[in-house]
């Protein structure tokens, strides 16, 4: 199990974001995680594919962009061609779920799929195919800094059951109240991918954040359970 920290900018200062970036780098980040919200799938805007375009020159580790927005298929080639390499779109806001999978593919990203915490995993059973990994949300998207909502664990649970019985072996990322409180439960429920905003960006030195997200996440892979 590769244990990753994805630091998400929207809890960073946007005027310094490449130096806020690089610090969580050099901390151990290994991946970006970049929330695009549109003001219409969430109540709140932020960035769309120019920061995506800068931020490419300014780091070297992959993008996960996260769009919480309606209409993706129309704005995917945008984020491709900006530079992104993981895209995720949302279930709950794709009626063709499987055509957007697999436009996400066609440009040469990983496809991922996000759910809400109030949206069952048993609606991913016909996509599982198509996705290299399943963010789970475990706050209601729109805002970093809110409290971690426990029900998301059983999710990412009930999500490595189905994955064992379909021979598949997608990833699996959490969204949302990780900190050095919450993140070693995630662990141990199969979580690989962590994302972190205000735990990284919010208070302190953002390396030393994620240095101590990151060794709290492999301690907990110790623990048997
Ligand atoms: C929320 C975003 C998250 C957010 C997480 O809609 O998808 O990525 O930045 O922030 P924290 O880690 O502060 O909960
Ligand atoms: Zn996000």
């Amino acid at each position: 199990m590769l244990i990753e920290i994805a630091p998400s900018i929207l809890s960073a200062d946007f005027a310094h974001l490449a130096d806020a970036a690089n610090a969580a780098i050099s901390g151990g980040a290994t991946l970006l995680h970049v929330d695009v919200m549109d003001g219409h799938f969430v109540p709140n805007i932020t960035i769309g594919p120019p920061v995506v375009a800068s931020l490419r020159k300014a780091v070297e580790v992959p993008l996960d962009c996260h769009l919480m927005i309606e209409d993706a298929d129309q704005y995917i080639a945008a984020f491709a061609d900006a530079g992104a390499n993981w895209i995720s779109v949302h279930q709950e806001a794709c009626i063709h779920l499987n055509r957007t999978l697999e436009l996400i593919r066609s440009h040469n990203c990983r496809p991922g799929v996000v759910l809400n915490p109030a949206t069952p995993v048993q609606t991913l059973g016909e996509v599982l195919d198509l996705v290299d990994y399943v963010l789970i949300m475990s706050v209601n998207p729109g805002f970093g800094g809110q409290k971690f909502i426990p029900s998301a664990l059983e999710k990412v649970r009930k999500l490595t059951t189905m994955r064992a019985a379909k021979g598949l072996n997608f990833r699996i990322e959490i969204d949302g109240g990780i900190d050095l409180e919450t993140i070693g439960g995630a662990v141990k429920a199969g979580v690989e991918i962590f994302v972190a905003g205000s735990a990284v960006f919010s208070h302190g030195d953002p390396a030393v954040n994620v240095e101590e997200l990151l060794k709290a996440a492999q301690d907990a892979t110790m623990v048997r359970v």
